[in-house]
């Protein structure tokens, strides 16, 4: 076992880093009051090659794999989470599915444009009633000739306000079971009879897109159909595994921040005559974040090498999510906590990264959810 990064990796890590440093650090306080990314960041993620980092070189893409991309995350959320939720989504819930289950064709027509980044992408699965319950969703699929019929509303759709290319998931067979009626679809969002909602006013990551996207008798032709009919669950569920090790990143880098902003302040602000950092009781705070977030990011370097491998990795991805998110979720109250009355105003990023934290504990699988899933890995 070897806990070194490769030198390729360290690259892209590095790469990451800087243009994390150079170019989100001053943006990501701005970018949360304007409830947007600056437009420029698009391209400049697109000269960097983070849009296709995943997808193969045949495709234009940089061919790199999850733990590439678990790194690339680290480093973007550790300076902006809403910049680090969209390159998450757009490679592990779109592009991922596409490599793993689409035909030649369709990933000759989809892949080229993800990867440049022409095309953004979202996965559109939960529902006003299929939240955790994901196989409840009601969003329906009728074959009309060798076209499909798509007609239902879809939630918290992540990207959705950008995207160009939109994975649906849809039931086509109401007579089965819940999980196995559900077939995938790969969606241009500019079709007829879709509408988006407006922009949802979050409480954290305020500056990425997340709408409402209702279909209405919407036309797509029968090449829409990924994978097989009627095992459009079973994508999703793949997917999201992919997903959560991407929210795992996301944690432990919003998780980084929050600790890179407790040292520095602990180190500066003085009380009693001294550092706050000289008391014990900061220390241990400190030392606490650090060991946690270790942990949280050895275990999503263990579920990324796993799936590269082709392994399934329900279990440890959940694992990861819900240790990273946990971690984060302390590390951000905890620094929050050294930083005081302080913390509480919008004069330091930590009220930010305090509001950014929450929802890692939420989306792609709440934590409750992360528990089922490795409990009855354990279990079954
Ligand atoms: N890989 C492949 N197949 C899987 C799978 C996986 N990881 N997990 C389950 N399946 C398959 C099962 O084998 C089964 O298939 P068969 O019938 O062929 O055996 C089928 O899927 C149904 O599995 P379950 O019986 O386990 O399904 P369930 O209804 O009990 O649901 C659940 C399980 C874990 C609760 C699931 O519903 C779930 O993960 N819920 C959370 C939903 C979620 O994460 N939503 C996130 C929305 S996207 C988002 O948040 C993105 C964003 O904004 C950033």
């Amino acid at each position: 076992m070897n806990f070194e990064l490769n030198e390729e990796l360290a690259m892209v890590r590095d790469m990451a880093r800087d243009f994390a440093t150079a170019e989100l650090d001053p943006r990501a306080q701005r970018h949360d009051e304007q409830g947007h990314i600056d437009e420029e960041v698009f391209g400049l993620i697109s000269e960097l090659g983070l849009w296709g980092l995943t997808i193969p070189e045949e495709y234009g893409g940089a061919g790199m794999g999850n733990l590439a991309l678990s790194l690339v995350l680290e480093e973007l959320n550790r300076a902006d989470a809403s910049v680090g939720v969209t390159l998450s989504v757009h490679n592990s819930l779109l592009g991922a599915p596409i490599m793993k289950f689409a035909t030649d064709e369709q990933k000759q027509r989809w892949l080229p444009q993800l990867a440049s980044g022409e095309a953004i992408g979202c996965y559109c699965l939960t529902e006003p009633n299929a939240g955790s319950d994901a196989a409840a969703l009601q969003t329906r699929a009728v074959r009309d000739g060798d076209d499909w019929i798509l007609s239902g509303t879809k939630i918290w759709v992540t990207n959705g306000g950008l995207a160009s290319l939109g994975i649906v998931y849809a039931r086509t067979d109401p007579d089965a079971s819940n999980a196995n009626g559900i077939s995938a679809f790969l969606v241009p969002l500019d079709a007829e009879g879709i509408s988006l909602g407006a922009p949802e006013k979050k409480t954290g990551i305020r500056a990425s897109s997340t709408v409402e996207i209702q279909f209405d008798d919407v036309r797509v032709q029968g090449d829409a159909l990924l994978g097989e009919e009627n095992r459009g669950f079973q994508i999703a569920m793949d997917t999201l595994d992919g997903g959560r090790i991407g929210i795992a990143s996301q944690a432990v880098g919003i998780g980084r921040a929050c600790l890179e902003a407790s040292v520095k302040y602990a180190g500066e602000r003085e009380q009693f005559n001294q550092p706050i950092g000289r008391f014990q009781a900061i220390q241990w705070k400190i030392a606490d974040m650090a060991t946690r977030l270790d942990a949280a990011r050895l275990l999503t370097w263990r579920a990324a090498t796993l799936r590269d491998e082709g392994a399934r990795c329900s279990l440890q991805a959940a694992q990861a999510k819900l240790s990273a998110s946990t971690a984060c979720n302390y590390a951000a109250d905890e620094c929050l906590q050294i930083h005081g009355g302080a913390g509480y105003t919008d004069d330091f990023q930590v009220e930010r990264l305090f509001r950014d934290a929450r929802i890692t504990e939420i989306y792609e699988g709440a934590s409750d959810i992360q528990r089922i899933v490795i409990a009855r890995s354990l279990m079954s």
